[in-house]
C-alpha cells in the first residue's frame, strides 16, 4: 500500500525503548497499520499476524508474491506453542537454547494463524527476537508480528531504519528507529515438521550448535540443504534474493589474479561503471580504479557488516561489486548463502 505521506519515523532507545512510542507503535499494528522495526537480525515490516487483512498489506508492501510465507514473531516459547498443534522434543531444545534470538522453528501451524501468512502452507515459521525494541512492540501489542524483512522483494534486507526508509518509503506507516542490527544478516531457518530437522535457511546459528542443542544425532538431511539450495518447504523461493542493484561477481583469493585481470579489461570497455570489490585478504594485488572494502576475517563480524556495505555501495552507485569468497567453512555458511543468492542473477 501507498499511503500519501512519508512514514514517521522514531528514535528509539534500543536497549530501554520509551513506552510511550512502542505503544503508539502498537496501535498502528492494532489497528491493522505497518511499522517497520528494529529485530537483531534485520529490520521487519511488521502487522499484526492474527489479522489477515493486515498480512495482506505486508506483501502488497514488499511486492512480494503471496508464495512466501512470513514469519510470526512472539515474546516466548509459551506464546508460540498457541499457534501450533505439535511442540516436539526438538523445538523445546532449540528453543530452550536460542531464544529469544536468530532462529526461525517451522512447526504444524494451528487454525488461528491465517492461510495468507504462511502462504497457504499448513506449517508457521515462529520465532523469539532478542531484540528490546521487538520484545516491547510484540508485549505492547499482545499478539504475534508477522514480520519479513523489511525491503521490497528480493532486495537488500535493511540492517538500519535508514535503509528501510530509502526501500520502503511511503509503502509503511511508521519505522521504530533503534540503531544498526547486531547479527545482520536473517535468522537460521530450521523445518521441524519432518522427521529430521533440516535448515532451510542458514544463519549465524550454524549446524554445529543445533545438532549440539538436538543431543548429537538428528540433523542428517541439513548436510545437503545448508549449502543454499532450494529449501523443501519454501515453496519456488527465487535464488536471487538479497540482492543490491549492483552486479555481484564472486571470486576466490587463488584466483584474484585472474579477476584483476578480468575486472581492468571491464574497466577499460566500462568506462562509466564504478567497480569495487570487498576483500578479506588485503593483500591481493587489484587493479587500480577499483574502490576496495576489507572485510572483517571472523564471520560473525563479517555478517554485520554485509548488508550495510552492500547499501553503501548501492547508494554510491557502484555497477559491480566483486566479492571474495570467505573460507568454505560450516561457520560461513550464512554468508555464503547471502553472497550466492546476491550473485545470482
Ligand atoms: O531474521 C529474520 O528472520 C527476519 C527478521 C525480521 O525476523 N525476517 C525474515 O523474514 O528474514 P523473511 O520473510 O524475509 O524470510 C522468511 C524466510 C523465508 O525464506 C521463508 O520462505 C521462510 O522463512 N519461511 C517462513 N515461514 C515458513 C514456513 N511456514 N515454511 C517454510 N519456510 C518458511
Ligand atoms: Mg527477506
Amino acid at each position: 500500500m501507498q499511503t500519501d505521506r512519508p512514514p514517521l519515523v522514531l528514535s528509539v532507545d534500543a536497549q530501554h525503548p520509551d513506552a510511550s512510542i512502542i505503544a503508539r507503535a502498537a496501535a498502528i499494528l492494532d489497528q491493522g497499520g505497518l511499522v517497520a522495526f528494529p529485530t537483531e537480525t534485520v529490520y521487519g515490516l511488521g502487522a499484526h499476524a492474527l489479522n489477515a487483512n493486515a498480512v495482506a498489506r505486508i506483501f502488497e508492501a514488499k511486492g512480494r508474491p503471496a508464495w512466501n510465507p512470513v514469519i510470526a514473531h512472539v515474546a516466548s516459547a509459551a506464546h508460540a506453542r498457541e499457534l501450533v498443534t505439535d511442540w516436539p522434543a526438538a523445538a523445546e531444545k532449540l528453543s530452550n537454547e536460542f531464544w529469544p534470538g536468530p532462529l526461525t522453528l517451522v512447526l504444524p501451524k494451528r487454525w488461528n494463524v491465517p492461510g495468507i501468512a504462511t502462504a497457504g502452507l499448513q506449517a508457521v515459521g515462529i520465532r523469539v527476537p532478542s531484540h528490546p525494541v521487538a520484545l516491547a512492540l510484540i508485549n505492547a501489542l499482545n499478539g504475534p508480528i508477522a514480520a519479513p524483512s523489511a525491503n521490497r522483494f528480493t532486495e537488500l534486507s535493511p540492517t538500519t531504519a535508514a535503509h528501510v526508509a530509502a526501500g520502503l518509503g511511503n509503502r509503511v506507516e511508521m519505522i521504530l528507529d533503534g540503531g544498526s542490527c547486531s547479527v545482520g544478516i536473517e535468522s537460521t531457518v530450521v523445518d521441524l515438521t519432518g522427521v529430521t530437522p533440516t535448515i532451510l535457511r542458514p544463519g549465524t546459528i550454524g549446524r554445529d550448535a543445533l545438532i549440539a542443542a538436538l543431543g548429537g544425532d538428528v540433523m542428517e538431511a541439513a548436510r545437503e540443504t545448508e549449502t543454499g539450495n532450494t529449501p523443501r518447504l519454501s515453496p519456488g523461493r527465487t535464488e536471487r534474493h538479497y540482492a543490491p542493484r549492483a552486479e555481484v561477481w564472486l571470486f576466490d583469493a587463488v584466483d584474484a589474479g585472474s579477476f584483476a585481470n578480468a575486472a581492468a579489461d571491464f574497466g577499460s570497455r566500462n568506462l562509466h561503471t564504478k567497480v569495487a570489490t570487498l576483500v578479506l585478504d588485503w593483500s591481493l594485488a587489484l587493479p587500480p580504479n577499483v574502490r576496495a572494502v576489507r572485510m572483517p576475517t571472523d564471520p560473525l563480524a563479517y555478517a554485520r557488516t554485509l548488508y550495510a556495505t552492500l547499501h553503501e555501495l548501492d547508494a554510491a552507485d557502484f555497477g559491480v561489486i566483486a566479492i571474495e569468497r570467505p573460507p568454505r567453512t560450516s561457520a560461513w555458511a550464512g554468508v555464503h548463502d547471502r553472497l550466492n543468492r546476491a550473485a545470482h542473477s
